[in-house]
């Protein structure tokens, strides 16, 4: 049970290096069992997250090996398994992402119930419909699935709600399938076409990736190749936003602009004050924040990831400002801790927040609840007055690679202490 110790107040300087996207690099690595040929992957994060799903690859029999510090060379050739271990599974909701491809290639795969999280139910219902348009027998008991399947058919699978995991699950699984696949009302998230491009260069036959209609037509086998990771967006807009909060020029490099549009339309709206690169955005102190209102939508709308960071933003900005979370019912209730450390945030109901600013923040001792609402407390410990302890930092771990050195790097005061001291 690691934790951050943060002076807040310091002056950051310099620059900050994006890592390669989580989110994209989860759907890779379950993509490589589609393939019996080497595949190598570059930009390689080195979070948590990534460690937990190289450990599940690892346990079914893949052969793993880190050419250098963020290229993997992964064969899965040798899987000899088709039981996903339950205490892997449940450190790790996106192992959801290994079912597909295993029923693909071994036409079998059982799954323990990857469990909710904190931030929301988070169901596999639409997993499971879609694998049973693919041509799937889904049995069930009380503690996993079982997936089976003489032969996967393509089918047209029309998705109730958008589902950034089930779009790229059912993209995955079709590349195999007999025929073609549609996917209709599909997630346009930029990791999807990532991995649309990572298995086009593998032999599939994917177009439309990117947009609400995906065709698959399906191929005997995948075979070998290698890709380099997109940038991390949601790295990227809460670096600009620490840059913002804390009043200081930095700059934010090796990233992908585009990948934000919505983020950079709230934030100029809010008169914050930086510079759009090709692959780097700087942020300038000196614009005085309002408040504006934000609705998270799916892409290309407000990123759920990103709102955490922003709300700490608005308890800065001056006036009224309305948080909207469309995605997810648990994914507010970090604001508690924001009150406790003395922002002034009315909570009215789980999807919706208003917050008055600008508020003074005080150092205090927090645990960090989540992935997203855990960055979103460094970054308010960085702007609070005197010192905070942040706890449960292994949730911040699973996302953002050696943070703490990347941050004192920029000069901010924070030091890391493991174990239970
Ligand atoms: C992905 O989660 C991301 N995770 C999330 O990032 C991100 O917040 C989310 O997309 C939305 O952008 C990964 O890519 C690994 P969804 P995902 O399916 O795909 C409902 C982070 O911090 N749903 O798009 O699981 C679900 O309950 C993480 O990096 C069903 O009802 O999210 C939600 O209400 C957090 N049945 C809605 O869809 C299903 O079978 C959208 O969720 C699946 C999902």
């Amino acid at each position: 049970m690691g934790k951050f110790i943060v002076q807040g107040g310091g002056k950051l300087k310099g620059e900050i290096e994006v890592m390669g996207a989580k989110n994209a690099a989860l759907k890779i690595l379950a993509a490589t069992i589609l393939s019996q040929e080497e595949c190598t992957v570059k930009n390689m994060p080195q979070i948590e997250d990534i460690t937990r799903m190289i450990d599940l690859l690892i346990d079914l029999g893949t052969k793993v090996k880190k050419t250098n510090k963020k290229e993997y060379r992964i064969s899965t050739k040798s899987i000899n398994k088709i039981h996903l271990d339950l205490g892997l599974v449940q450190k790790l909701r996106a192992s959801v992402m290994l079912a597909g491809p295993l029923l693909a290639r071994f036409k079998e795969v059982t799954l323990p119930h990857p469990g909710g999280c904190i931030i929301g139910q988070r169901p596999i219902d639409l997993f499971l419909d879609g694998f049973k348009t693919l041509g799937a027998k889904v049995e069930e008991n009380e503690n996993y699935y079982r997936l089976s399947t003489k032969k996967l058919k393509g089918g047209k699978i029309v998705l109730p709600k958008i589902s950034v995991t089930v779009t790229e699950a059912m993209m995955m699984t079709a590349t195999l399938a007999e025929g073609e696949t549609q996917i209709k009302n599909a997630a346009m998230e930029p990791e999807i076409p990532a991995l649309a491009e990572y298995l086009n260069k593998h032999g599939a036959k994917i177009e439309g990736a990117g947009t609400s209609a995906i065709t698959i037509k399906g191929v005997k086998e995948l075979g070998a190749g290698d890709f380099e990771l997109i940038p991390d967006r949601i790295e990227t807009g809460t670096f600009v936003i620490l840059g913002l909060i804390t009043g200081n020029q930095i700059k934010v490099t090796k990233c992908n602009p585009e990948h934000l549009e919505t983020l950079w339309l709230l934030l100029k709206k809010a008169g914050a004050r930086f510079h759009l690169g090709k692959d780097y955005v700087i942020t300038y102190p000196g614009g005085k924040l309002k408040g504006v209102n934000l609705i998270t939508h799916e892409y290309p709308g407000f990123a759920t990831d990103l709102q955490a960071p922003f709300t700490v933003l608005m308890t800065q900005a001056h006036g009224l400002s309305l948080i909207h979370e469309t995605i997810f019912e648990g994914r507010l209730f970090y604001t508690d801790i924001l009150n406790q450390m003395g922002a002034n945030i009315i909570m009215c109901d789980p999807h919706r927040v208003v917050i008055n600013g600008p508020s003074m923040l005080y150092g205090r001792r927090v645990v960090s609840p989540d992935l997203r609402a855990g960055i979103a407390l460094v970054l308010a410990a960085l702007v609070a007055e005197g010192e905070s302890q942040i706890e449960n930092i292994y949730q911040i771990d699973r996302g953002y690679e050696k943070i703490h050195e990347r941050l004192q790097k920029l000069g901010a005061k924070i030091k890391r202490i493991d174990g239970d001291e």
